[in-house]
């Protein structure tokens, strides 16, 4: 069982992650919780490298930039989701390939471009489920912007943080039409409401995928 979970940025992801993982945990489910970019050793040094602005002022061009959010998934597949899977896991991960088809499309860069990628790297694999969390940006960007005050920007700051209003609806229109066009794949989630209305609003979508897998979940 493949999950997957999407959203712009202070869309609540980390909150219902973590929320969703730990009732995974209760009920006794085998569970491997991971992220994109960085859900490997070599991962991490990729995520640094795509999020962290250079010193140098050095920018990657949408193209590179494409090719290393690939490069660290095709890493994260080969050595942490592909053996979950094989081994029966529950495997639930924080962003996929609709983070690229949202953000780098949203850069740019053309559908072909991504089709031809994920055909070389996901060789077929899709998640069984993906939560996308909606939000409209300005809402979810202010929210980032409480969070980055209150951490202390020099750790909060990701480039990502910085990109326009404009971007980011791009990206979020851009969910809403996967969302569309794959309707048995994706539950499309309003995350504007309280935290446990939003966490029931998921479980709601994930409990009979996982019963229609054979876990025991009541
Ligand atoms: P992260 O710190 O994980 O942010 P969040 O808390 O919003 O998930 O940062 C990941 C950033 O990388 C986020 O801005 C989205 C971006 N991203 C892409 O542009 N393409 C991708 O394929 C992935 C996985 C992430």
């Amino acid at each position: 069982m493949f999950i997957t979970i999407e959203g712009v940025e202070g869309s609540g992801k980390s909150t219902q992650l973590l929320r969703l993982s730990e009732r995974l945990r209760r009920l006794g489910l085998p569970l491997v919780v991971s992220k994109e970019p960085g859900g490997t050793p070599l991962g991490r040094e990729l995520r640094r490298l795509l999020l962290e602005p250079h010193a140098s002022g050095d920018a990657w061009c949408p193209d590179s930039e494409l090719l290393l959010f690939y490069a660290d998934r095709a890493q994260h597949l080969y050595a942490v989701i592909r053996p979950a899977l094989a081994a029966k896991q529950v495997v639930l991960v924080d962003r996929f390939e609709d983070s690229s088809r949202a953000y780098q499309g949203a850069s740019g860069v053309p559908d072909a471009s991504l089709d031809r990628l994920s055909d070389l790297v996901l060789k077929g694999l899709r998640p069984d489920l993906t939560v996308i969390l909606d939000v409209d940006p300005e809402v979810s960007l202010q929210r980032v912007e409480v969070r980055n005050l209150s951490l202390g920007t020099e750790f909060a700051e990701t480039r990502f943080d910085h990109a326009a209003l404009a971007f980011h609806r791009q990206v979020r229109e851009r969910f809403l039409q996967i969302a569309r066009s794959h309707p048995d794949r994706v539950a499309l989630v309003p995350a504007r409401d309280p935290v446990e209305q939003v966490e029931a609003a998921i479980w709601a979508r994930v409990a009979p995928k996982l019963r229609h897998a054979g876990f025991e979940v009541s």
